[in-house]
């Protein structure tokens, strides 16, 4: 095959040039420069299928019934929104060992046991260790086939051979194509060679699971830079230490975002957690202050969390905010509220925050159990036990509602609370009778009337 024409482009103003420069004369912007295509080569242009049709009226497009393959894995069915879409394209990122090439193999060994004939590449272990992997998982379906490469045109050859349903390519960053002379890994060619494997899967109806590394910046491209190009992105997080592990949809065209499933590592894999709010609460201590259960969303699925904050003096000139697992800005904003509004003065204390069970939460929701946690420790005086509080809170002191309390609740009912702080607001878009006390409050100053 004739080398084809490449061009480097700098990504921030579009300024080409036949060699890769350091700095773009043009924007100034340093590193910037990414190896492109200039035109498409014929071979290319006759693999390429042809997408686009006549337009059509959307009142006589003809659907199929939603096809869907379902793994078996709930956690991970949930996650994609109700199972694998053919002819979709799936990113799962995460940190270098963290489990993604056993999660990967779990899950198509189930769809090979349904007969979907599935082909792995890998471009990182040899079939032999991939087998050996297998063994430990007991997955070894007569359907999965193992491929261990990394030029991308020659697994091309092979999809004609064997014509499989599900591919799956572990790393991407590992994979490069001919046509460019940059490094496997580099900007130019993980974007290259996901757009050549698109292509071929929605032209062919397969489905692709690539896998990406979640790398530091520089020369190697991480999954961030592909999260445009496909259909739906996971990431499979979850703090080395622990035993669980966290996959988030952040991106999906074929379900919703935010859903979350949750694994725990055993020996011989990966296993589902089916009541993840009993796990994250099994430890906690009795009677202890700067400790309250929140109850929050992850997709469309409530989760108890504990939140624990540690107030203590500190002997910095600029007292620490550190936090774990929650954005250190809110907690900031949330101390300066507290102090401002509820007279707990904190500008000479260190304060710390852990989401126990190594889960990360974004969601205003959680306000009003890091104000309870923090006036908890500063005054040391324990939250009773049975309590689960849930609320944003704005920069006056107020508490606002936030949305899905009836879910919230119910959760909280489901693992044996019995009362529960929230806003006003709330218990007013309550449709129905609650089996749990309910305290309403509408300001910092009513939450730490009724807390202490
Ligand atoms: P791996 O899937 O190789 O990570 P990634 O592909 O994301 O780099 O998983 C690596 C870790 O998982 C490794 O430290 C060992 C652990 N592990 C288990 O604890 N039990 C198992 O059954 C397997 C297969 C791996
Ligand atoms: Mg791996």
């Amino acid at each position: 095959m004739a080398r084809q024409k490449t061009i480097f482009v700098c990504q921030n103003c579009g300024y080409k040039a036949p060699k890769w420069l350091g700095r773009c004369p043009d924007c100034s912007m340093w590193n910037s420069f990414v190896e492109e295509l200039t035109e498409i080569g014929d071979q290319d242009r006759r693999r390429r299928p042809h997408l686009l049709d006549t337009p059509q009226r959307i009142d006589r497009v003809a659907i199929d019934k939603e096809l869907r393959h379902k793994t078996g894995l709930r956690e991970f069915d949930r996650t994609l929104g109700g199972g694998v879409v053919p002819g979709s394209l799936v990113l799962i990122g995460g940190d270098p060992g963290i489990g993604k090439s056993t999660l990967i193999l779990q899950v198509v060994h189930r769809l090979a046991q349904q007969g979907l004939r599935t082909l792995y590449i890998s471009g990182e272990e040899s079939v032999q260790q991939i087998k050996m992997r297998a063994q430990r998982l007991s997955a070894d379906s007569s359907e999965l086939y193992l491929l261990s490469g990394t030029c991308l045109e020659d697994v091309i050859d092979r999809l004609d051979e064997l014509t499989p349903r599900i591919i799956v390519v572990d790393s991407i960053q590992t994979i490069f194509t001919e046509s460019l002379s940059s490094a496997p890994g580099s900007i130019g060619q993980v974007r290259e060679v996901t757009s050549r494997l698109m292509n071929l899967a929605k032209g062919s109806n397969r489905a692709l699971f690539l896998i990406g590394h979640v790398t530091k910046d520089g020369a190697i491209a991480g999954p961030k830079v592909l999260e445009h190009l496909v259909d739906t992105v996971l990431y499979f997080e979850g703090d080395g230490s622990h035993m669980y592990r966290i996959l988030r949809s952040v991106k999906n065209r074929y379900g919703p975002t935010n859903e979350i499933g949750v694994f725990e590592m055993m020996d011989n894999g990966l296993e589902e957690v089916g009541n993840p709010s009993r796990i994250f609460l099994e430890e906690r201590a009795t009677d202890v202050s700067g400790s309250v259960v929140i109850s929050c969303m992850e997709g469309s699925r409530p989760l108890l969390v504990e939140i624990q904050a540690l107030v203590c003096s500190s002997s910095l000139a600029i007292p620490r905010r550190t936090t774990i697992g929650v954005d250190p800005n809110r907690v900031s904003l949330l101390a300066a509220v507290l102090a401002k509004r509820g007279g707990v003065h904190l500008s000479d204390k260190d304060i710390f925050i852990n989401v126990a069970g190594g889960i990360k939460i974004d969601e205003p929701a959680i306000d009003l159990g890091i104000i309870s946690t923090i006036a908890s420790s500063f005054l040391n005086k324990p939250i009773a036990r049975n309590t689960v509080t849930f609320g944003e809170v704005g920069l006056s002191g107020e508490v606002r509602g936030v949305s899905q309390a009836e879910l919230r609740l119910k959760e909280a009912v489901k693992l044996g609370f019995s009362r529960s702080l929230l806003s006003k607001k709330s218990i007013q878009t309550l449709k129905r009778k609650m089996d749990i006390e309910l305290i309403g409050v509408s300001s910092i100053q009513e939450l730490l009337e009724v807390l202490f």
